[in-house]
Parts: structure tokens; C-alpha cells; sequence
């Protein structure tokens, strides 16, 4: 049925594309609270129809009840479906014809798919306003955290100044259990691998890939600003070592990989990459599989959001209330405002980042490295925060760890290029960003 939707007791009748984790938990959920959700959404959500790959494979619910296609594209055209959750993932392909089918149809749609929307978003919104729809998308951000709806709703009437936060379980999976046991990264990962925790393929998530569509979604959210998914500067956490969380804590930070969007003098500063948290933050203590979202306005100051940030029952319960709300009628804009008051922010480049940096060098102990670094440092113009330096085996290379007062990037990685080329050290310098919080 194109248009809006109607607001009364008949049921809202769903089309659901995507059967697998979250898809299967959503027609679970939608089960098991019927009435509940009902009472709540002032109408029943019914699905009607479903798509998937393979229409054999058992699902743990059953679908006898629902119409099947093989093509999801046929959910748009169902003139019974009312509304199409897109849960099949992908930035492109089938997921995006789907979305662009369905809103040209006049109808809504629900998706948990960041990739897509922090590619095509804006396209999309664009698509969403021209039928008088939208496009609900609060399982895509953070899994069962309700920050969607916080950032386009709840602190409306702010000003954000900053909004960052732990947006990978996998990731922060692996980063506890490294501080939790002294393990390195590869045994880890493998680990979280057998648990279900990591794909097989991960490097979307440990690369910060996957952080990174889910931080361009909150920038324009944030910001007002179309995602800019290519514009997030991205660095993922497989060379975080065992030495640098055990100096982190002896410091008193945690590792985090946080994504962070900001607003500068030089343009919207994006970024995903291992912080250094300090351990009194509440962020660090968030921990494991959780997510975390910090947003700072400048009315509400700053505002904190933990939970599981993935897995069936949590982003099924984050996809029921966009179809809640849809039921009840609400149309906000994709983004919080009207796609064409979407404003592009100018890029600000990571060498202008301003921030404080903890770096790690591995030394041939003797007389006249320190001298040498302190030198590159000082023409630099780079301030000394800390220093450790640990006793050594002879012959042994020596971990020489410090932090830095607050600098522009460029001139750290500047000082960094040319540490690296001492005779005395013996591996490239690793330095982590250091988050002010
Ligand atoms: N898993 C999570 O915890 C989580 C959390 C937040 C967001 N998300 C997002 O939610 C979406 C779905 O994730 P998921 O973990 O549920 O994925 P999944 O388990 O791999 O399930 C994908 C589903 O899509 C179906 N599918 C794929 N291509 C299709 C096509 N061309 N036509 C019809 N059906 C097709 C698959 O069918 P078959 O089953 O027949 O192969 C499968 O049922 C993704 O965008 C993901 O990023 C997931």
C-alpha cells in the first residue's frame, strides 16, 4: 500500500529480507511479545511475507505462515507489505536495490545494514522525503542501544559537541581479553573466533571498518551532515601489542578502539582508532562485548549509553521499535533533519588532529638514545608528558615508552619519521592516540 501509514487497530503488515541472525531473532521476538508490543505500538506488527537465500534451511521459527519469495525485490511490490525490514546486509547489491524499491514505492523501511547507509545514506533520505517515508535505522548503530533515537529525538534541542564511542564487540572482545591475560592479538582473535564472537573473515571489524559506517551514521546525526563513510579516517587494532596494554594500564589507561567525531576549526574531524582511555572514565570500564556511545551537548553536557551492541536479541529488539514507532505513524527524517538541509562539512585533515600521544620505541641501550629522541622531539616541537624506561638484559632491546603533551599530529608523526631512523632503535615507533575525556 503506498503513502503513509494509517494509525488504528488494523495490524501493520511486514516484509522481512534476510532470515539469519537478527532476521530470525526479529520474527522470534515478534512472536514471543505479541501482545506486549501490540498494546504498545497500538497495533499488531504482523509479518507476512519473508525472503531469504534458501528457502530449506531450518530457522529455529516457523514459516509456513508468511509468503515466501526467492527474490526480496518482490516485498516492495507485495501490495499487502506496508512496511520492508531489510536485514540481508551488504553496502550494495540486493540490500540496495531493495531500499531503493521499496521507499520509491511509497513505503517505509527498517534496516540494520550501517554499510549501506553510511554509503548511500544520503541517497536514500533523499529517496525517503521525495515518497513522504523513512527509513528507521536504530539496529544499525550500536545493536540494542537505543542512541538513534537519543541523537534524532531525545537531545533535539542541543548542540553536539562531541560524540565517540566503543562501537566494534568484537574488537573490544579481543582488547579486554588481551589486558585481561597478557595474550597476544592472533590468539585471541582466534579464540573469539571459535566463540562466534569474530568472523571468519574479520577484518571488517578489526580493521575498524565496521566501526567506521557506524560513526559516519552518528556524524549525521550529530552534525546535520550527509554520512561521509569515506571521509572517517580508520585504523583498526591488529597491531596493538601485549607490552603497550600492559604500559597503557601501569599508565593508567585502557585501550580502547574508539570512534570519534568532533567538530573543529578545520572541519568535522573523524576518526576510528586504538585511544588510550584513562582508567577513571566511565567509557573504559565498558567492557567485553558491550558497546558504549558518549554524546556531549552543550545544553545536556555529557551523556552516556552502554550495551550489547550486537547479537540477535539485542538489534531484533532495536529493529521492533523502529517498527513500533512506524505503526504509531511517526515519519521523522532519516537523518533528524530534511535530507536537503543535509550540509556537507569540509574534512578536517588527521595531520591538524590536536591531541596528546603515547608512543613505544624498542633500543639498543646506549649512551646517547635519549638525547637523540629527546632532539627529534624538541625540533618538533613536541613537549614530554611522561617517561618509562625499563631495566635491561644486556644486549636485550629496551621498551622506551612516553607520552606527550597535547600536539598537532603532523608534528608528531614528523618527530616519530625521524626517530624512527635512529641507528639505535630498532623497530618502526608505535604511538596510540591518547583521548582527552
Ligand atoms: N548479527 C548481528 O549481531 C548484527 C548486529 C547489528 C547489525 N547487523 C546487521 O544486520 C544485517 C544482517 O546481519 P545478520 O548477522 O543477520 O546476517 P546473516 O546471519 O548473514 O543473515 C543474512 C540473511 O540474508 C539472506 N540473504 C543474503 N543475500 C540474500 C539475497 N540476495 N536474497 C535474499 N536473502 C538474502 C540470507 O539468506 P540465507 O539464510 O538463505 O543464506 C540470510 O538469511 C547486516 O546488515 C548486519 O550488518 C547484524
Amino acid at each position: 500500500m503506498a503513502g503513509p501509514l494509517r494509525v488504528g487497530a488494523e495490524p501493520l503488515h511486514i516484509g522481512i529480507a534476510g532470515l539469519g541472525t537478527v532476521g530470525s531473532a526479529v520474527l522470534r521476538l515478534l512472536e514471543q511479545n505479541r501482545a506486549l508490543i501490540a498494546d504498545r505500538a497500538g497495533r499488531e506488527l504482523r509479518v507476512v511475507a519473508v525472503s531469504a537465500r534458501n528457502r530449506q534451511r531450518d530457522r529455529g521459527v516457523p514459516l509456513e505462515r508468511f509468503r515466501w519469495y526467492d527474490d526480496p525485490l518482490a516485498l516492495a511490490a507485495d501490495p499487502e507489505v506496508e512496511v520492508v525490514v531489510e536485514l540481508m546486509g551488504g553496502a550494495d547489491g540486493p540490500a540496495l536495490a531493495l531500499c531503493r524499491a521499496t521507499l520509491a514505492a511509497g513505503k517505509p523501511v527498517v534496516t540494520a545494514n550501517k554499510a549501506l547507509l553510511a554509503q548511500h545514506g544520503a541517497e536514500l533520505a533523499r529517496l525517503a522525503d521525495a515518497n513522504g517515508v523513512t527509513i528507521g535505522f536504530e539496529a544499525a548503530v550500536a545493536g540494542g542501544i537505543p542512541i538513534v533515537k537519543t541523537l534524532r529525538e531525545a537531545l533535539v534541542g542541543n548542540r553536539i559537541r562531541r560524540v565517540y564511542g566503543i562501537l566494534n564487540g568484537t574488537c573490544n572482545y579481543i582488547l579486554t581479553t588481551m589486558r585481561e591475560t597478557g595474550r597476544a592479538f592472533d590468539d585471541v582473535l582466534q579464540e573469539a573466533q571459535q566463540l562466534g564472537y569474530a568472523e571468519a573473515d574479520p577484518s571488517f571489524d578489526i580493521d575498524g571498518v565496521d566501526a567506521a559506517h557506524k560513526l559516519a551514521l552518528l556524524s549525521a546525526l550529530a552534525f546535520g551532515c550527509p554520512p561521509d563513510f569515506a571521509g572517517v579516517f580508520t585504523e583498526g587494532i591488529r597491531h596493538v601489542s601485549p607490552l603497550d596494554i600492559a604500559f597503557a594500564s601501569e599508565m593508567g589507561y585502557r585501550i580502547k578502539l574508539l570512534g570519534v567525531a568532533r567538530l573543529t576549526e578545520h572541519g568535522l574531524e573523524q576518526r576510528v582508532h586504538p585511544s588510550m582511555v584513562p582508567t577513571g572514565a566511565p567509557i573504559s570500564q565498558v567492557e567485553g562485548v558491550f558497546n558504549a556511545v558518549v554524546a556531549e551537548g552543550d545544553q545536556v553536557d555529557t551523556t552516556l549509553y552502554a550495551g550489547r551492541g550486537a547479537g540477535g536479541g539485542p538489534t531484533a529488539s532495536a529493529v521492533v521499535a523502529d517498527l513500533a514507532d512506524l505503526a504509531k505513524g511517526a515519519c521523522l527524517p532519516v537523518f533528524g533533519v530534511p535530507a536537503a538541509l543535509l550540509t556537507r562539512l569540509p574534512r578536517a585533515p588527521m595531520d591538524r588532529h590536536y591531541g596528546a600521544y603515547y608512543f613505544r620505541l624498542m633500543v639498543v641501550d646506549k649512551p646517547g638514545v635519549m638525547a637523540d629522541v629527546a632532539a627529534c622531539l624538541r625540533d618538533h616541537e613536541v613537549s614530554i608528558e611522561a617517561l618509562i624506561q625499563r631495566a635491561r638484559n644486556p644486549g636485550e632491546p629496551v621498551p622506551i615508552v612516553l607520552t606527550t603533551h597535547e600536539v598537532a599530529e603532523a608534528r608528531m608523526t614528523g618527530a616519530l619519521a625521524r626517530i624512527g631512523g635512529l641507528d639505535a632503535v630498532l623497530e618502526p615507533p608505535r604511538m596510540i592516540r591518547i583521548e582527552s575525556l
